[in-house]
């Protein structure tokens, strides 16, 4: 390494599932290091952590359980947690990393913007990660298609009346645990009793429009945001269930928000996460309605894949960025790292 090249990351990853195991095999290949790797009690706890994710080899570094680890002298820049969506359930975790003097990256929906998902919560981390002289930020797929595209969509605009977004994502391509939060499977009627009209799981979304607003130097000043059971007119044969379901049973679940400001321009965001016929690509869309009237449509083939890259590829930005939470759009587009 010459004195011109930047110090790579040094990482800890707290949460060794799916994406926590992408984690560690980008940083394994990037050779940024791997300091330690932390995860509840079970079975990936005591295993090496390149044979878990699924490289041939050890990387010697052990899984750890959670609770009962020390985390004094932890010699790492950031924490990367990949757990669950909730800022509550992640957030022993955050204050065991934030206390240890880590930066903390979040794959979890709520941390792209906390303010908007539990505002009492948001401004404990903020305080915490403040008090430890460290950042607290969320990235994720959101990060370029739902947040960046919006946001350097509008910036075009001399007038603008009102935002829109919609996307359709493949759940069945995320895995059975998140593909069941959207109720396939259920009957409408089963939908509309297990989630109502509001499906908390799933509330995260509201914040894309919320924080691309937000972004754009506009103050929310009234949120709405439903959910709807989203069936097919054919029986669809889902392969992770591995039955068919009938039509018009669930197949997915469709949010609805709409935000508003108090300036004026509004936003609506209409986002489908459901089973795919073959043949239909994932995508997300916005549109500008304004001057000028402007329109965006990012598609990909893999979205776990995009995903874990856009936290990891975020991590040399939170551990730049000043103390306290700093939103993914606070930071600048994010870098691609394939000359890492
Ligand atoms: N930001 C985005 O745009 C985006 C996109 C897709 C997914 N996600 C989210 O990313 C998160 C991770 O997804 P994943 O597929 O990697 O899930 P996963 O495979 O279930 O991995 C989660 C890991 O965390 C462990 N864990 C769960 N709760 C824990 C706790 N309280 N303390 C310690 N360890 C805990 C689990 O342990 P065991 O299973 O071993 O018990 C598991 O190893 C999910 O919340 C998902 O919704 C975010």
């Amino acid at each position: 390494m010459t004195s011109t090249e930047p110090r790579k990351p040094r990482i800890v990853i707290y949460g060794t599932g799916q994406f926590g195991q992408y984690i560690a095999r980008f940083a394994t290949r990037k050779g940024w290091p791997i300091v330690a790797a932390y995860n509840r009690a079970g079975p990936k706890v005591g295993r090496d952590l390149g044979r878990l994710a699924g490289l041939d080899r050890d990387i010697g570094v052990i899984v750890q359980d959670c609770d009962t680890a020390c985390y004094d002298g932890l010699d790492a820049d950031i924490g990367v947690v990949t757990l669950s969506n909730s800022l509550t359930e992640n957030f022993p975790g955050y204050r065991r990393l934030l206390n240890a003097g880590l930066n903390v990256i979040c794959h979890g929906t709520a941390a792209y913007y906390p303010y908007g998902c539990d505002p009492a919560l948001a401004a404990e981390i903020d305080a915490l990660a403040k008090a430890n002289n460290v950042t607290f930020s969320g990235s994720g797929i959101w990060d370029m298609s739902r947040i960046w595209a919006g946001i350097l969509l509008a910036g075009p605009c001399t007038e603008i009346r009102s935002l829109y977004h919609s996307s359709i994502t493949d759940t069945q391509r995320i895995g059975k645990v998140q593909m069941m939060f959207t109720g396939v499977g259920l009957t409408t009627e089963q939908f509309r009793q297990r989630f109502g009209s509001v499906n908390t799981a799933l509330n995260t979304y509201k914040t894309i429009p919320e924080h691309v607003l937000a972004a754009l130097g506009y103050t929310i000043s009234a949120d709405r945001v439903r959910v709807e059971p989203v069936v097919f007119d054919a029986p669809f044969y889902c392969r992770l269930l591995e039955r068919e379901i009938p039509a018009g049973d669930c197949v997915g679940t469709r949010i609805v928000a709409e935000i508003e400001t108090k300036e004026g321009p509004t936003a609506k965001a209409v986002i489908e996460l459901r089973l795919f016929h073959d043949g239909e690509i994932e995508h997300m869309f916005w549109s500008v309605d304004g001057e000028p009237a402007t329109r965006v449509r990012t598609e990909r083939d893999d979205s776990a894949h995009a995903t874990a890259a856009c936290l990891f590829n975020r991590i040399p930005d939170v551990i730049a960025a000043p103390p306290g939470i700093v939103l993914l759009s606070q930071m600048g587009p994010m870098k691609h790292t394939a000359l890492a």
